[in-house]
C-alpha cells in the first residue's frame, strides 16, 4: 500500500515540479531569444532569463528553508510544452513577425504553466504558515504573471501587424467577389425572393 501523503509532502513534491519545470525553462529561453526577431520581444525574454536565474535560486531557498531536498522527478507538462517549443523552432515560419507570434505560444504556455504551479505553492505555503516561503514563491509568480502580461501585449501588436498585412488582402478579395456576384448574380436573387 502506497505511503499516505501529508500536506508537507504534497509541498515538496510540488516544488520539486516546478524545480525541474524551471530548470527546464531556463533552457528553453535562450533558444526562444536566439530565434526571436522583436526588439521589445527579445529584450523581455532577455530579462526573464535572468528572472528564471533567481527564480531557481528562490525555490532552492524554500527548500533550504524547509530542510528538505528536491526530489528528482520529471515534469511531463514543461517537457510537453518544450516539444511543443522544437516543433515550433523547426517550421519554416513566413514573416519576422509571424514567426515571433509563433514562438509566443509555448511562451505563453510556459508562463500559464508556471503560474498555476505557483499559486498552487503559495496558498500550500500561507496554510502551512510559512511566510517565508510564500513570500518568496510570490515573487516567482508575480514575475510569471508579468512576463505573461508582456507577452500579450507584444502578441496583440503583432497580431495586429501580421493581419493588417495579410489579412486586408483576403477581406478586399472577399468584398470584391461578393460585389461581383452580387452584381452578376442580380437577377437570380431577385427571381428567388420573387419566388418567396
Ligand atoms: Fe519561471
Ligand atoms: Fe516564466
Amino acid at each position: 500500500m502506497p505511503k499516505t501523503m501529508s500536506p508537507r509532502d504534497l509541498f515538496v513534491e510540488e516544488l520539486s515540479d516546478v524545480l525541474t519545470a524551471e530548470r527546464t525553462v531556463a533552457k528553453m529561453l535562450p533558444q526562444m531569444q536566439r530565434q526571436a526577431s522583436d526588439k521589445k520581444l527579445v529584450g523581455r525574454i532577455k530579462e526573464h532569463v535572468k528572472e528564471t536565474q533567481q527564480q531557481i535560486k528562490n525555490v532552492e531557498q524554500v527548500f533550504q528553508q524547509l530542510g528538505t531536498r528536491p526530489k528528482r522527478k520529471p515534469c511531463p507538462g514543461i517537457e510537453g510544452i518544450r516539444s511543443e517549443f522544437e516543433e515550433v523552432s523547426q517550421e519554416d515560419g513566413g514573416t519576422p513577425e509571424l514567426r515571433d507570434l509563433h514562438l509566443l505560444g509555448p511562451a505563453a504556455r510556459t508562463e500559464h504553466y508556471e503560474i498555476a504551479a505557483y499559486e498552487g505553492l503559495v496558498t500550500m505555503a500561507k496554510a502551512m504558515g510559512e511566510s517565508k516561503a510564500a513570500n518568496l514563491l510570490e515573487k516567482n509568480l508575480k514575475q510569471e504573471q508579468a512576463m505573461l502580461r508582456d507577452g500579450k501585449t507584444v502578441a496583440r501588436r503583432l497580431a495586429g501587424k501580421v493581419v493588417k498585412a495579410e489579412g486586408d488582402a483576403p477581406k478586399t478579395q472577399a468584398r470584391t467577389r461578393g460585389s461581383t456576384r452580387s452584381r452578376s448574380g442580380r437577377g437570380r436573387s431577385r427571381t428567388r425572393s420573387s419566388r418567396r
